[in-house]
């Protein structure tokens, strides 16, 4: 049988310098646990766009619809500021979510022990922390039409569309229950469902699934502002937030802070299940391409490392070898190993991003 594939996409700015982490860990489990995988790197975002005048070739889309999953490592950059709209970096991305299905974007926000401190919240309000956001991908204002800069009289007018179907915010609902299952049973859905008619068919979708499919699990409703403010207040009456693609682009960013850095969290978007049963699926760390860090050896690998132990869950079954990894960046964390978006205002010696990945490496061996 084929090796499982992984397209590669690294991408722009520190996105191919955590990624570098990454393909040291893929080649740890090749060399340390017999798990070969079929790797292939492409460009995606301004990288592409200087090669092939788009930001997301064509046959690079076909790759990306072949293989078991693609890793990205992140996109965009000041210097693709002035671009036409159409070919921003930022659109090859969209263009993988959207032509790729990926409904369902699991973010993760969980809080080491050894970061509990490090948090700009108080140590009580995040210690122990661990929630996922289930962002719907594909839909929303995102991609609505109409949309466009138009001329009115005289002046410009930009128009974006709130669009949900139901069978939309279904599909993101089970996703969002089936995983409460499999977790603390909890599921928190928001929206603004009090200012806009598309939160109002949200909320009832989400309630009439829930009533018909999933009346096990505890389900809650709450306005996305309401819901900013208690993930800041009291984040672990949490267990499972779900929530559309626009709110759920802030609210994770929001619940980065919560577990100390943005360079910690990683991300699995998920669509329908392909013919091996796995779902389709893209793994990327929430953060972007961090262009005042970019270059500098810097960045903090650990959300791409994650968000690769993702991939090991979801797209191949390797739960075990997921913990493993896992483990292993916790270990690294309470052994004090830091980089520099880790450290807090006492200071010390942050290390670079290949020595925390060569120290997440160390910890992989330690537990054979
Ligand atoms: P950003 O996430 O790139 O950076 C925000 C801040 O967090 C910066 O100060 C950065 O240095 C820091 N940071 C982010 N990741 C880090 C890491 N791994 N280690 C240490 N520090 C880290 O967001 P931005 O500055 O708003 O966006 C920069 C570019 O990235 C833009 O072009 C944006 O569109 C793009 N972006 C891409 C993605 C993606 O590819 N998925 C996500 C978000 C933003
Ligand atoms: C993210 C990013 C993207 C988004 C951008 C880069 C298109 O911010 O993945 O969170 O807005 O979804
Ligand atoms: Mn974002």
């Amino acid at each position: 049988m084929a090796n499982p594939s992984i397209l590669i996409l690294a991408g722009d700015g520190i996105g191919p310098e955590v990624m570098a982490e990454v393909k040291k860990i893929i080649g740890w489990y090749d060399a340390k646990r017999g798990i070969t995988f079929d790797v292939s790197e492409d460009l995606v975002g301004g990288c592409a766009y200087d090669k092939h005048g788009t930001p997301l070739h064509d046959d690079t889309m076909a790759k990306a619809q072949d293989v078991d999953c693609v890793l990205l490592g992140a996109v965009g950059g000041p210097k693709y500021d002035s671009l036409d709209f159409s070919v921003k970096p930022e659109r090859g991305l969209l263009r993988l979510r959207k032509e790729m299905d990926l409904y369902s974007n699991l973010r993760p926000a969980q809080c080491f022990d050894a970061l509990a401190d490090f948090s700009s919240l108080k140590k009580e309000v995040v210690a122990g922390l661990d929630i996922v956001i289930v962002r719907e991908l594909t839909s929303g204002v995102y991609f609505g039409e109409p949309r466009g800069i138009f001329t009115e009289g005289n002046e410009r007018v930009g128009i974006n569309t709130q669009r949900y179907t139901e069978s939309e915010i279904a599909r993101v609902a089970r996703s969002a229950f089936e995983l409460a299952r499999r977790r603390n049973n909890k599921v928190c859905s928001m929206e603004k469902a009090n200012v806009m008619e598309s939160g109002i068919l949200w909320r009832q979708v989400v309630q009439e699934i829930h009533d018909k499919e999933y009346p096990d699990v505890e389900l809650s409703h709450m306005y996305a502002d309401a819901g900013a403010m208690q993930l800041c207040r009291w984040p672990k009456q949490f267990d499972v937030i779900v929530t559309d693609n626009l709110f759920g682009d802030l609210l994770s960013d929001a619940a980065a802070m919560l577990t100390g850095s943005l360079g910690m969290l990683p991300s699995a978007s998920l669509g329908a299940p392909m013919a091996n049963g796995r779902p389709k699926a893209l793994y990327e760390p929430v953060h972007g391409s961090a262009p005042d860090i970019a270059g500098q050896g810097k960045a903090n690998p650990i959300a791409c490392i994650l968000s690769f132990a993702m991939a090991l869950r979801y797209s191949f079954d390797l739960g075990e070898e997921a913990t493993r990894l896992e483990q292993a960046v916790e270990k690294v964390l309470a052994d004090g190993v830091r980089t520099a978006d880790l450290m807090g205002p006492e200071g010390g010696v942050p290390v670079s991003t290949s020595a925390m990945g060569d120290a997440i490496i160390a910890a992989l061996d330690a537990s054979l």
